[in-house]
């Protein structure tokens, strides 16, 4: 485990990149999706958790409302595209041509948040705060993949 959120956060992020590298190689169709399944119990709690112990904090501040409601759309494009993904036939032509679109919408929206909005949050969440939502985040993740 990480020391703080962000750090938390980059290394799964860090994790996300480095299946996708792994997924879109993979000319193996059970490896490939067996690749796909762990991304999807890592990635789906990963959103969710954000969404619900991470964006509001910054969608009830004046300042970095709009950059969570965007954020908040990328996650919703990248959920309904991997859902797609999940119930779509991996020998399917598009399937991985539709893999490499989420995996450009993901490195779009990692490079967002790592870039603009951890530092706005580091400037607008005191330290105390920060700390609780890193629990809080952590726990609401486990609890998602349980219910998965
Ligand atoms: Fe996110």
């Amino acid at each position: 485990m990480a020391d703080n959120l962000f750090t938390q956060l980059h290394q799964e992020h860090q994790n996300f990149k480095m299946l996708f590298e792994q997924i879109l190689e993979q000319k193996n169709v059970d490896a490939k999706v067996d690749l796909f399944n762990n991304l999807k119990k890592t990635l789906i709690p990963h959103m969710k958790s954000e969404e619900e112990v991470f964006y509001p904090e910054l969608y009830n501040h004046g300042d970095t409302k709009e950059m969570s409601l965007e954020a908040l759309e990328e996650h919703h494009v990248a959920e309904t595209t991997l859902m797609e993904l999940s119930k779509s036939d991996p020998f399917m032509e598009n399937w991985r041509p539709k893999a490499k679109v989420l995996s450009e919408i993901l490195n779009h929206h990692i490079e967002e948040e790592e870039s603009e909005i951890f530092n706005a949050a580091r400037d607008i969440i005191p330290q105390n705060r920060q700390n609780e939502i890193y629990t809080q985040y952590i726990q609401k993740k486990d609890e998602i993949l349980k219910s998965m």
